[in-house]
């Protein structure tokens, strides 16, 4: 996703513009543009990198009633000066602003090279835009962007402005946001609130498949059938601050609960019709894969704890041995890496320098290079064989919760699609797994929609200083991330660990009200975890245990409980790991804590 914003009035429109994207450079923030009109002439500033970075190439002189602006969360074209938004018509009489993916841009930008003989400056989808609005154009600007979009398959929030209607802003929105902002002899466009709320409280809301024609004394919104349509103003009464965070408290509460968004993202954009996996950016065929004999999954963080299932889910999938590492464990082992080997690596970021370095190494080794990384045209993207990005959106809270959701369907996919290029996977399990990825997003709202349940929890356990989580299996791997998301925002000295380990020493710690969080979601495991359960209630210790619904047993065993909704054992990690991060989540602001940006850390640690 990324920002768009629009000014047309009385005033100069470049200060209204990069204040407006500096309130929604959260929604992303690899490169950014303006275009205002000068004495009908279009003038474009547009850079790689953070706002900052277009503030230090505007020209002070350059002054203009009109204009659009763009802060960019790349998905077609790496982060660049070309690859960033406003995009131009060949002409330069049209310039485009778009939030979101034109679906059938490739089929477009070819017909527009082959039959209509344009030349296109950028990689990015979005500059289909301008050259539809361009060749529809006959003088009347809203005429022709409905032509345009009317081509146009995908997801969209545009802003236009014309060279030769310098009086005139037109946008149009569909599955994008899009509202506008009313003023005094001013109106304005954005993607969200923020953007806006220091120049006017009243907003328009724009539904899908709206288009707004503007100018600075009156605003016109149209449906797709051209009829005008009635809207009442909305009267904003957030401050700026809670607006960013769209109402949520903390970024990072927003994005445990964007987490059904980007799942479903990550899986549809992968699925066809017939529900074949389709992985553009994996380049190997079954061919390669057959002389692919060892996997490394390495990572840091969550991303690691992320590989972890991922191991499981290849090597029970594709049948290939998979060992998981961290990256700064790897890169000093001296590895048996060659040219049989694939390395996955895994990064939010994509700018880990423990995993950057690993890469590198393994790549000087011979290995294939598969990275799953969820910011587009990072360095770990840039310097793979193979991309699967994950579409979680820009992550801004410290602590990595809805990236690690979709690197769990990024690897399900995977094992899946090589499984399938083996012929190791039955086609019913396969098809199981299909379907349960494509109930997750519904079935994690539900979780969400019980996330009272954690809070209630939360508010009874967080002073205690001693919490463990333990589970077996997939669990296990969960427990890790679970003790690490608690540990990461709430400070509490939280520890991960094998149910089965349990009487090989650690339950020597286990007395009166420590804390264990059991997760006990695996059927094949679960009456071993109602031992364990026993075991540490036996000394004192209060449960708290996340299991599949209908398995009431547990609830004789536990203190509380917390059911996620029915799925396959091995896709659970999905669901359950939700309500470890809320628990995280109200534990740590509970406390008092900076939970967006806890002590002590970096969204990326890009140092070793
Ligand atoms: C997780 O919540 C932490 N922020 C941290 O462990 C993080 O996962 C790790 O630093 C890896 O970051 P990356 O995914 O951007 O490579
Ligand atoms: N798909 C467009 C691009 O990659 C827009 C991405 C966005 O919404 O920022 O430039």
């Amino acid at each position: 996703m990324c920002g768009i914003v629009g000014y047309i009035g009385t005033q100069n429109a470049v200060p209204y513009l990069i204040e407006g994207l500096s309130k929604l450079e959260y929604r992303g923030y690899d490169s950014a543009g303006i275009a205002i009109n000068i004495d009908n002439q279009l003038k474009i500033f547009k850079t790689k990198g953070r706002l900052k970075n277009l503030e230090e190439i505007l020209d002070p002189n350059a002054k203009s009633v009109i204009g659009i602006g763009h802060t960019r969360w790349a998905t077609h074209g790496a982060p660049s000066n070309l690859n960033a938004h406003p995009h131009l018509n060949q002409s330069e009489t049209i310039a485009v602003i778009h939030n979101g993916i034109i679906e059938n841009y490739m089929e477009i930008k070819e017909w527009l090279i082959k039959d209509k003989k344009v030349t296109f400056k950028s990689e990015t989808d979005s500059e289909v835009i301008a050259h539809l609005v361009d060749y529809f154009y006959e003088g009347d600007l809203l005429d022709a962007v409905y032509k345009a979009v009317d081509r146009m398959i995908g997801a969209y929030a545009i802003g236009v402005i014309s060279k030769d209607e310098p009086n005139r802003l037109v946008a149009v929105r569909k599955d994008s946001p899009l509202i506008v902002g009313l003023g005094e002899n001013e109106n304005f466009i954005a993607s969200d609130i923020p953007a806006l709320l220091k120049y006017t409280r009243n907003m328009l809301l724009i539904e899908n498949d709206e288009f707004v024609d503007l100018t600075k004394d009156k605003v016109t919104i149209y449906n797709s059938l051209r009829q005008p349509v009635e809207r009442e103003v909305f009267k904003v009464t957030w401050d700026i601050d809670s607006a960013e965070k769209e109402g949520f408290e903390h970024f990072t509460l927003k994005e445990i609960f964007e987490q059904p968004k980007g799942v479903k993202e990550t899986v549809l954009r992968r699925l066809n019709n017939k529900d074949e996996i389709v992985l553009e950016g994996v380049n190997f065929d079954a061919e390669i894969l057959k002389n692919i004999n060892k996997i490394y999954i390495v990572a840091c963080g969550t991303a690691y704890h992320a590989g972890l299932i991922g191991r499981r889910a290849i090597e029970q999938f594709a049948k290939i041995p998979v060992e998981c590492d961290v990256a700064s464990e790897f890169r000093y082992r001296d590895p048996f890496v060659d040219d049989k080997t694939l390395f996955i690596a895994v990064s939010q970021s994509g700018e880990t320098l423990d995993t950057l370095q690993s890469l590198r190494e393994a790549k000087r080794k011979g290995a294939r290079i598969l990275s799953i990384v969820n910011v587009v045209g990072s360095s770990v993207a840039r310097e793979s064989d193979d991309l699967l990005y994950t579409w979680a959106g820009p992550e801004i809270g410290v602590a990595s919760t809805k990236a690690y959701t979709t690197q769990l369907t990024a690897f399900y996919l995977l094992a899946l699609y090589m499984g399938k290029l083996k012929g190791s996977i039955e086609e019913a399990l396969y098809k199981a797994v299909i379907n349960g990825l494509k109930t997750m997003p519904d079935l994690i709202q539900e979780v969400l929609d019980k996330g009272h349940e954690i809070q209630k929890l939360a508010a009874g356990q967080f002073n205690n200083e001693k919490v463990f989580f333990m589970g077996r299996g997939v669990d296990c791997d969960l427990a890790y991330e679970g003790s690490l998301k608690l540990k990461e925002i709430s400070y509490i000295n939280s520890f991960a660990i094998a149910a089965g380990e349990l009487k090989h020493g650690t339950i020597a710690l286990i007395e009166d009200e420590t804390f264990v969080v059991a997760l006990a979601t695996q059927e094949k495991l679960y009456d071993k975890m109602l031992s364990n359960i026993k075991e540490v209630k036996a000394r004192g210790a209060h449960v708290f245990a996340i299991a599949q619904a209908g398995n009431d047993q547990i609830l004789k065993t536990s203190d509380e409980v917390f059911f996620i909704p029915r799925t396959m054992d091995e896709l659970a990690p999905i669901l359950a790991v939700v309500p470890t991060q809320l628990l995280a989540y109200y534990v740590s602001a509970l406390r008092g804590n900076d939970v967006d940006k806890p002590r002590n850390l970096a969204k990326s640690v890009t140092v070793e």
